[in-house]
Order: structure tokens, then sequence, then C-alpha cells
């Protein structure tokens, strides 16, 4: 037997020569949830461990962030039932709870990358992530909204914006509003393959922003498919968009390899919240080693070709030190 590929197994050093792929702090962008009010630190069900801030709290969770070693966060906002109309107006009005924050955090931090979400979800009383009529996702009037959100979260101080919503042709108008309103160096990090997935679920909990009829399947992609996330990342790469990212990405690293073979843009990878779940409800449970099972997923969604991942796991990942 002249090939024994036990031989680079053979000792921890070894194995740390031949080791291809590690995972560092600073390929993480932890997501947190932000509320009104003062001194509230709410749990979410569904995700052990992840908290609803108010901003107070927020600023001592990313200074904590910042000390441990990441420096890289996307803020979500939940606003309430009484808040939220067809049109997403809150989303772009000036001085809401949400785009004070970001002032607040990114004027505190400013060391610290601050990324939004551009979508109407948390602010639609129809919970889709466009405008909705009858029955309908309209594409290109909901643009407008996304357009005034995107100025709205950049005037804020945002460093990324992220267009979550899947509507044809956003990438290429949110850089083109950004630019012609002086936010020329506000990178875009689009959403590019973001299939239409159970996986989502315990962060519509977290923000109360599941939709209120049908699914999303008229802008989310199918779960089927692959070749179409080809589509979406050509014209993502024309028009503009700085990062290329698949959501989610533990069903989808297939998807994650072949755009990463393909394109020239950094890509990231959002692993969502249900995967989160999914791994604390086992280790609750006993049946999986948490810690472990945590550091062998997110591995191999750098493995895959993910430079960048938006987890939940982050902090707990920093904590435990790499
Ligand atoms: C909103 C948005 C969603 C997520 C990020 N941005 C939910 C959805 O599309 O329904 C999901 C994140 C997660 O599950 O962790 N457009």
């Amino acid at each position: 037997m002249l090939r024994r590929p036990r031989r680079n197994r053979k000792s921890a050093a070894i194995r740390s020569l031949v080791e291809e792929t590690r995972l560092s702090l600073s390929d993480f962008i932890f997501p947190l949830f932000l509320i009104d009010g003062i001194n509230q630190k709410v749990p979410v069900h569904s995700m052990p461990g992840i908290y609803r801030y108010s901003l107070d709290l927020m600023l001592e969770e990313i200074d904590s962030c910042l000390k441990l070693g990441i420096n890289a966060f996307d803020i979500f906002p939940a606003y309430p039932e009484e808040k939220k109309d067809r049109f997403a107006t809150e989303s772009y009005r000036e001085d809401t709870f949400y785009l004070n924050a970001l002032r607040t955090i990114k004027q505190t931090f400013p060391e610290a990358c601050i990324m939004t979400d551009v979508a109407m979800d948390p602010y639609n009383s129809d919970g889709h992530d466009g405008l909705v009529e009858n029955g309908r996702i309209l594409n290109d009037e909901t643009l407008e909204i996304l357009g005034k959100m995107t100025l709205a979260q950049a005037r804020a101080g945002a460093d990324i914006i992220g267009p979550s919503d899947m509507m044809d042709g956003r990438v290429g108008y949110l850089r083109k509003i950004l630019d012609e309103n002086g936010y020329k160096e506000v990178s875009i990090m689009s959403y590019t393959a973001k299939y239409a997935s159970a996986f989502y679920n315990p962060f519509r909990d977290a923000l109360d922003s599941a939709p209120k009829s049908g699914d999303k399947k008229t802008y989310q992609m199918d779960p089927a498919n692959s070749r179409e996330a080809l589509i979406e990342a050509q014209l993502d790469l024309e028009e503009g968009a700085d990062f290329l990212m698949v959501k989610p990405a533990l069903a989808y690293l297939d998807i994650i390899q072949l755009l990463h073979q393909r394109f020239p843009l950094p890509i990231a990878a959002y692993n969502v919240s249900g995967e989160y779940a999914m791994i604390k409800a086992s280790a609750a449970n006993g049946w999986l080693d948490g810690e472990r099972a945590m550091l062998e997923s997110l591995l191999s969604i750098k493995r895959a070709g993910a430079k960048i991942i938006l987890t939940y796991f982050a902090k707990e990942v920093a904590q435990i030190g790499l």
C-alpha cells in the first residue's frame, strides 16, 4: 500500500498543517433584534440565547461583542402591529426608534460595521417583503418604497445595506439612489439567492413579521432550483452589488459553492434562525454536542465557499474562542 491517507491525520500537529479551512471571528456578522423602550431584554423563545434589546442594552451587547472580536452587526427592528401599514411608511419616516438607534450605535462605535435589512416585512401590515395589492406582490411599486427605506438607513449611518426582499431590479435601483444622494460608499450585500424556506420561522417569531396571507414563493426562490441562482448572481454583479449572499446556508451549500466558483465577488451565507434553533433544540435535549455541531456547521459553510457568515452563533463562538 503506497498511498496511506491516514498518515496526514496521525497527529494534531500534522492535522493542523493540512487543515484547509479555518474559521475566524472576522468572518462573522452578528444579527441583532432591536425593540423600542428602555432596559428591555426580551428572549426569543424559539432561539435560546437570543434576545430583543432596547437601544441602551443593545449598546452594551455591541460593546461586549466588540471586546470579544466581533466587528460586524446586522440590526433588525421589531415593530408593534399598530406601527405597520400597507406601505411600510414607518421604514423611512425620520426619527423612528430604529433609525435613531442606528445613528446612536454608529456614533458610539464608529469602528463597527453596521448592516441593515432592506425589505418591507417588519413594517408591513401584510407581513410581506413587498407591496401587496389584491393578493399580488407588486415589484416596481415596491422598489420605490425600498429606495426611501435605503436612503433613510444610509442617512442614519448604515455601512452595508442588505436588500432581502427579492424584488427584480432592486440592486441597480438602490445603487443608483445611493449614488445620486451622495452615498457612494454605502455597500450593498444582496440577498442574491434567497430561498422560500421553512427555516425562517424563528426569525418571524422574533419580529412578528410572518405574512398575514399566502407565502413568499412568488419572490423567494424555489428550493428545487440552482440554475436560477446564476441569473440572480449575474444580475447582482451587473447591478453593482458588493457581496452576494446565499440564504439559508446549510441546506444550500451547493449554491454557496456554485456562486463562489462562478463569481469573483465575496460570497456571504446566512446561517438562519431555523438552523440555529435546530442545533439549540437538540443540544438542550442532550441529543447533540451543541458546541461541536455549531462549529462543524459554521466550518462547512466556510468550506463551501462563503467568506462571510451571518450567524446567531457569532458571540458564542467568540466566547469559546477560536
Ligand atoms: C426579511 C428577512 C427574513 C430573514 C432575514 N430578512 C425573513 C423572511 O424573508 O421571511 C430571515 C433570517 C433568519 O431566519 O434568520 N426579509
